[in-house]
């Protein structure tokens, strides 16, 4: 069993629809879960999960923390806001701190990073990858991005107007000329890019791998183990 999760507030947007084609092309059964549907607070830093391996807030995270006992892998998917991985991202990434102590639960855990951004996704990539890889001592076995040219100043309904947007900061001045309105045609989807397509049925197929490999995940959380045979 695979777990998904991931920050995107959009439901069905290209974030969310980008882990699942991962997780599809993986093969294994998964469960998918958006944390902008959940509560979940930040660490208090008191460090009473220390012993328990929970934590002492009441809040949505109690129902995660058994589930990421079970799996075989994690898809984490994130999108840049402002230049890191969105804020959801980042509460969930801390709260994993109870799982952390005496035998890290999550060592070795397969985990697939996907990644989405107006200009820069692999910035949210690299925020995910490195704390599950740094602090939890997570397998990251890969990632798949899709830059979606899409910044939030389509939306806002000034779009064109802002001087401080996207648009008026980053384009050229012919292409800024011209823009007078958001067209519908200015949000890409990711199906319509082939590298990212294949990106993410290679990564979800990397995450099989991964987790039929050689170097299984010891249950234990830790110690010695040798490779499975066959
Ligand atoms: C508040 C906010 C800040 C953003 N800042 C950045 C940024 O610094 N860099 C970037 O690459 N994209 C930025 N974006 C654009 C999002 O990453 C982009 O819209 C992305 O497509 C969102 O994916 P989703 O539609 O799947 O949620 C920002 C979007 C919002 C709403």
């Amino acid at each position: 069993m695979i777990l998904v999760v991931h920050s995107s507030p959009k439901k069905q947007g290209n974030l969310e629809r980008l882990v699942a084609l991962t997780a599809q092309s993986s093969g294994h059964d998964y469960d998918m879960i958006r944390l902008a549907d959940l509560t979940i607070h930040p660490c208090t830093g008191c460090v009473q999960c220390a012993r328990s391996k929970r934590c002492v807030q009441g809040d949505d995270m109690h129902a995660v923390y058994p589930r990421l006992e079970q799996i075989d892998g994690l898809i984490l998917g994130g999108v840049n806001y402002n230049g890191r991985v969105n804020s959801l991202a980042h509460v969930f990434m801390e709260r994993l701190f109870p799982l952390y102590h005496q035998t890290p639960t999550l060592r070795n855990l397969p985990v697939a990073i996907v990644a989405v951004g107006g200009e820069a996704p692999e910035k949210a990539a690299e925020d995910m990858a490195g704390y599950l890889k740094n602090i939890y001592f997570c397998n990251v076995v890969g990632a798949a991005l899709f830059l979606s040219d899409t910044p939030p100043c389509f939306s806002c309904g000034l779009g064109p107007k802002c001087p401080v947007g996207i648009p008026a900061l980053t384009w050229k001045d012919k292409d800024l000329q011209s823009f007078t309105r958001v067209r519908k045609e200015m949000f890409l989807r990711f199906e319509d890019n082939p590298d990212v397509v294949l990106a993410a049925r290679r990564l979800g197929e990397t995450l099989a791998t991964s987790i039929a490999g050689e170097w299984g995940r010891p249950r234990s959380g830790g110690g010695f183990y040798l490779p499975s045979s066959g």
